[in-house]
C-alpha cells in the first residue's frame, strides 16, 4: 500500500527570460544532484530535454501551441501565453507528477517548427524551464518549488551583446531593437511571475565602481521566501540581523574593485523574506572559501562543497560572482529539499498519498 500512489515526482520551476542564464543554472543544478545531463538518446537531435539519473529537464517552449510562422501570422510573440498551450501544460506535469510518462510536443528552435513529440518518463526531479512555468496557476500549484532568474535590463543588454553580436554577428542596434520589441510582453506575462517564487536571482551591475554600466562586475541578490516547507534560507553570521561584510582586509585580500556582501530581512511582494547578495567578484580560491566557511544553511554535505561545485564547474558564466554562487547554492537547497520530500513521505505514506 506503500507505492499506492506511485513513485511522486518532485517538480521544480525555473523562470526567465531568454538568454538569461537558465541552461547555465540547470548545468549547475544537475552537477550538484551527480551526473551531466544529456539530450535523450536516440531520439530527436533537436530535443530541447536534458536528461541524467534523477533529473529531467524540459523546457516550456515545447509548449508553444503557434509555430513561428503562426506567431508571425498572428503578430504575437513567443512570450504571449496566445502562443502556448497551458491546458497541455497542465496534464502533462500532472501526469509525470503522478508517475505517469507522457508524449511531449518538441518546439524545434532550429526550423521554428512543432516536431513529433518525445517520450518522457517520470524522473526522480523533473524541472521545468522557461518563460511561463508560474504563469499558469494550475501549473504553478504543481511546484514543489520556484525560482525566478531575474536578469536587470542593464545585465541583460550586456549578456545579449556578448553572444548575439560576438557570437552570432547580430549589430548593436538590431540587439536593441529585439530588446525593446520584446519588453511589453516581457513585462505584461514574465516578470510578474516573480512574486511566486520560492527565491528569486536578482541580477544587477555593481555598486563597487561609481557609474559602472559595463554589466561585466555583477551585484547579485538571492532572495529567499520565509515560511517554505524544507527550505532553510541561508545566511551570514546571524540569522535574521542586517549584516554588512567585505571579506576583504586584513585576513583575505581581495583584487579591485573587491567583494561585499549584505544580509537581512526584508519583505518582497508582500511575502517575508531573507536577502543575501554580493556585489563584486572572486579572484581566488582562498577568497571563495572563506566566504563559504561564514554562509550558513547552505545544505551542504561536507566543509567546502559549495567551493569544489564552483571550482568543478569554473569554465561556466558566472563562476567567479554571484551569479555562479548563488545558483550553486540554490542547488544544493534543492537538493536538501528533495530528500526532506522523501524522507517525509517515507515517514508517512498515508499522508504523502493525500495531497
Ligand atoms: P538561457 O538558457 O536562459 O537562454 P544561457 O544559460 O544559454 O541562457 O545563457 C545565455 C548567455 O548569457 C550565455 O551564453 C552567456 O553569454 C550569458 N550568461 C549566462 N549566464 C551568465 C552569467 N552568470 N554571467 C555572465 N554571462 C552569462
Ligand atoms: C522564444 C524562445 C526563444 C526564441 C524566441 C524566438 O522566446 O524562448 O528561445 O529565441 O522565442 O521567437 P521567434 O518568434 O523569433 O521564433
Amino acid at each position: 500500500t506503500c507505492s499506492a500512489g506511485g513513485q511522486e515526482t518532485v517538480v521544480i520551476g525555473l523562470a526567465a527570460d531568454s538568454g538569461c542564464g537558465k541552461s547555465t543554472f540547470m548545468r549547475r543544478l544537475t552537477s550538484v544532484f551527480g551526473g551531466a545531463a544529456e539530450p535523450p538518446k536516440g531520439g530527436n537531435p533537436d530535443s530541447n530535454t536534458l536528461i541524467s539519473d534523477t533529473t529531467t529537464v524540459i523546457c516550456l517552449d515545447d509548449y508553444h501551441s503557434l509555430d513561428r510562422t503562426g506567431r508571425k501570422e498572428k503578430g504575437v510573440t513567443a512570450l504571449d501565453p496566445r502562443a502556448n498551450d497551458f491546458d497541455l501544460m497542465y496534464e502533462q506535469v500532472k501526469a509525470i507528477k503522478e508517475g505517469k510518462a507522457v508524449d511531449k510536443p518538441i518546439y524545434n528552435h532550429v526550423s521554428g517548427l512543432l516536431d513529433p513529440p518525445e517520450l518522457i518518463k517520470p524522473p526522480k526531479i523533473l524541472v521545468i524551464e522557461g518563460l511561463h512555468p508560474m504563469y499558469d496557476q494550475r501549473v504553478r500549484d504543481l511546484l514543489d518549488f520556484s525560482i525566478y532568474l531575474d536578469i536587470s535590463n542593464e545585465v541583460k543588454f550586456a549578456w545579449k551583446i556578448q553572444r548575439d553580436m560576438a557570437e552570432r554577428g547580430h549589430s548593436l542596434e538590431s540587439i536593441k531593437a529585439s530588446i525593446e520589441a520584446r519588453k511589453p510582453d516581457f513585462d505584461a506575462y514574465i516578470d510578474p511571475q516573480k512574486q511566486y517564487a520560492d527565491a528569486v536571482i536578482e541580477v544587477l551591475p555593481t555598486q563597487l565602481i561609481p557609474g559602472d554600466n559595463e554589466g561585466k562586475v555583477l551585484r547579485v541578490r538571492l532572495i529567499m521566501k520565509e515560511g517554505v516547507k524544507f527550505f532553510n534560507p541561508v545566511y551570514l553570521f546571524d540569522e535574521g540581523s542586517t549584516i554588512s561584510w567585505i571579506p576583504c582586509g586584513r585576513k583575505l585580500t581581495c583584487s579591485y574593485p573587491g567583494i561585499k556582501f549584505t544580509y537581512g530581512p526584508d519583505t518582497y511582494f508582500g511575502h517575508e523574506v531573507s536577502v543575501l547578495e554580493m556585489d563584486g567578484q572572486f579572484d581566488r580560491l582562498d577568497e571563495l572559501i572563506y566566504v563559504e566557511s561564514h554562509l550558513s544553511n547552505i545544505s551542504t554535505k561536507f566543509y567546502g562543497e559549495v567551493t569544489q561545485q564552483m571550482l568543478k564547474l569554473s569554465d561556466f558564466p558566472g563562476s567567479s560572482n554571484g551569479t555562479g554562487l548563488f545558483q550553486t547554492i540554490v542547488g544544493l537547497k534543492i537538493r536538501d529539499l528533495f530528500e526532506q520530500l522523501i524522507a517525509s513521505k517515507a515517514k508517512t505514506p498515508v499522508e504523502a498519498t493525500k495531497a
